[in-house]
């Protein structure tokens, strides 16, 4: 995927990597007629940017690098001061996700963005869906 994102990027195209087409796996096998055993990791829609992209800025290693053991102790502030140097950059303040359930929030970061997507589930009926179409999910020699 990654190679095919360079090269489309190349040739002036741009990318966005969706996995959450399995979360419709039903209708996304019936559409992509997939036979058994066999199901999409990701999708990757291609297509001539309307407007301009920009790399958008990534968690600091002090977030996500753990040395010899994990501590995520400076977490929270580590985060919040992400999310206001994001803020800065490349505000999402006007595209809140579900305000009609978490109300409108006088500061809203990456981390509040994520939240709010994370506490709806999402893909629960993959394990069984991939059940149906033949892996058994068992570790035992021999097993699909
Ligand atoms: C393999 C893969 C699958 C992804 N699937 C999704 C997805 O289903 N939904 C989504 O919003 N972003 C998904 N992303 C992230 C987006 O493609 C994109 O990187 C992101 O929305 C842009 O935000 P960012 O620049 O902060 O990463 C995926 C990324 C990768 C690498």
């Amino acid at each position: 995927m990654q190679s095919c994102i360079l090269a489309a990027e190349t040739l002036g195209l741009g990318t966005c990597p969706i996995s959450v087409l399995r979360n419709r796996i039903g209708e996304v096998a019936e559409i992509l007629e997939l036979p058994d055993k066999v199901f999409p990791v990701a999708g990757l829609c291609l297509g001539y940017p309307a407007q301009q992209g920009f790399i958008s800025m990534r968690l600091p290693l002090e977030a996500t690098v753990h040395v010899d053991a994990y501590d995520d102790s400076g977490l929270a502030e580590v985060v919040d001061s992400y999310d206001r140097r994001r803020d800065a950059r490349h505000s999402i303040a006007d595209r809140q996700r579900a305000p009609e359930r978490f109300g409108a929030a006088a500061f809203y970061g990456w981390s509040e963005d994520k939240a709010r997507q994370a506490i709806t589930p999402e893909g629960v009926g993959f394990a069984t869906w991939l059940k149906a179409r033949g892996f058994t999910l068992d570790d035992e020699p021999g097993a699909a």
